[in-house]
């Protein structure tokens, strides 16, 4: 089955699978990237990597709305459920797997860190190993460049998106090395170009990845979806 991906802006992806809608790190109403309202979208499961504002400020109003189950680690799942009202979650830990409707989605470590918003401890964040509908997509999460990640390329990575940013994640030359190691088929760059700190010239990125890795590299546009079978 395919698997159609749209880039929402900064950090947020919309992932559809037959009936199935995944969104990762919704964060669009302070986003001046964003493709999307998060009143546009009908989500099933929401995959959230960890607590910072850019990657949860519209969980709670998308998931109140429509019922979607939150995924996090136990201390943002479990934020979400008794200060955020959220009904369904599905708290988890690094090193462990899940298996939903739409597919089995397993936690990853990052090097990073993961604050609440009102300041709570976020607990360690992470990233999503997810296998939906036969395809293999990898969601580092924001990190920096560490060799785990290279644990991940068996069984083997149909896609992977990760941080070009720099600054708060790895740079376009630490994501060549984690491509290296991860040997996905296609690569899509995230958390970039959102704010003039960590813009990037992603053609150059793309070129890179191209020159230096098996890698296909895909540079979508906020708000352009990219289909993979
Ligand atoms: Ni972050
Ligand atoms: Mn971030």
């Amino acid at each position: 089955m395919a698997l159609a991906i749209t880039w929402l802006g900064h950090s947020a992806w919309w992932v559809q699978a037959g009936k199935h809608r995944l969104l990762i790190d919704p964060f669009l109403t302070d986003n001046p990237q964003a493709a999307r309202q998060a009143e546009e979208l009908e989500a099933e499961v929401i995959l959230v990597s960890h607590g910072h504002f850019d990657h949860v400020q519209d969980v709670a109003s998308i998931a109140n709305r429509c019922g979607a189950n939150v995924v996090a680690n136990f201390e943002i799942a479990t934020w979400f459920s008794q200060t955020q009202g959220v009904k369904h979650t599905t708290p988890m830990n690094i090193g462990g797997a899940v298996q939903l409707p739409c597919g089995r989605i397993f936690m990853t470590p990052a090097l990073h860190s993961s604050q609440l918003p009102d300041g709570s401890y976020g607990g360690n964040p992470g990233g999503f190993l997810c296998d939906i509908a036969g395809v293999r997509l990898f969601y580092t999460g924001d990190t920096g460049l560490f060799s785990d990640l290279g644990l991940w390329a068996k069984p083997a990575i149909d896609i992977l998106i990760v941080p070009i940013g720099d600054l708060y994640t790895m740079g376009i030359e630490e994501s060549i090395r984690a491509i290296e190691w991860i040997q996905p088929k296609v690569v899509l760059p995230t958390h970039y170009n959102t704010w003039p700190p960590i813009a990037q010239d992603a053609q150059r990125w793309a070129k890179e990845v191209g020159a230096r890795t098996s890698a296909k590299a895909v540079v979508l546009q906020p708000g352009e979806e990219y289909r993979y079978s």
